[in-house]
């Protein structure tokens, strides 16, 4: 099931940098990427930063994206952000899902379906964030806590909401360890996840883009990327030096 899917590489820094390192860093980006036909370009740098790097990324080849929004519109909930603000601030892109905020957030299943329904009503792309825990792999749990994850999603949205969002595949026990998952073991998983999109639409199965994520760099990313049914890159820690991202965004043909 390899196919014309464009590769999308997306740094998400996470809650690093300060106002002056994440406008170098995002500079740093702009200036030395050059457009691609086969990749595109993301980063989904903290909230705080959005308006600062959004004037960075205009007319540049690199997208912007931000790291998690509610489901409303507006309200009483201190400290969040709106899918409609971040749209506000040229975001194109919002995760939804990330382990880290599922861990120790509470995002559970139906918030993050909710999140997802919002981020599409508002106009931007989700990127669904989905994997399991080391005890869950060993199992064999994998696939089916991943499909759990992804129903959620089909049964708030409908599977034809897949047309504009993405999917993030990425094993807990890889995230921030260094111990990535093998292009053997990734692929395994994104085809198998590609096969029951196929059951629910084989369109929407044939034309979306997962990611993987969890200790991609520089130096493993080639193989990664060449995986017939792995479509790009999640990067935590890479993303946060702009050669190592660029050269993971090279790696990506
Ligand atoms: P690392 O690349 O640091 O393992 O993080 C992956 C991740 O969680 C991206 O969302």
């Amino acid at each position: 099931m390899s196919s014309v899917r464009k590769k999308l590489i997306a740094g998400n820094w996470k809650m690093n940098t300060n106002r002056s390192s994440a406008i170098q860093l995002a500079s740093h980006v702009v200036a030395s990427s050059v457009g691609s036909d086969n990749a595109n370009l993301l980063i989904c740098v903290p909230a705080i930063h959005l308006a600062d790097v959004s004037k960075l990324v205009a007319n540049s080849k690199v997208v912007l994206g931000a790291q998690d929004g509610h489901w409303l519109e507006s309200g009483a909930f201190t400290g969040e952000l709106s899918m409609s603000m971040l749209k506000d601030y040229q975001v194109e892109y919002v995760l939804v899902g990330h382990s880290e905020r599922r861990e120790m957030f509470a995002d559970d299943n139906q918030r993050v379906a909710l999140k997802f329904e919002a981020a599409l009503k508002n106009g931007l792309t989700p990127i669904l964030c989905i994997g399991e825990t080391l005890q869950q792999r060993e199992q064999s749990e994998t696939l089916n806590v991943l499909i759990s994850q992804c129903e959620a999603v089909v049964e708030q949205v409908g599977i034809q909401a897949f047309e504009n969002a993405c999917v993030a595949y990425e094993p807990i026990w890889a995230i921030g360890t260094g111990k990535t998952a093998s292009p053997e073991q990734a692929q395994e998983v994104h085809n198998e996840l590609r096969a029951w999109f196929e059951k629910q639409d084989s369109t929407i199965a044939a034309g979306l883009q997962i990611l993987y994520g969890g200790s991609m760099n520089a130096g493993n990313a080639k193989e990664l990327l060449s995986q017939a049914d792995i479509d790009g890159g999640l990067i935590g820690g890479a993303s946060l030096k702009a050669d190592d991202f660029l050269d993971i965004y090279s790696a990506a043909g």
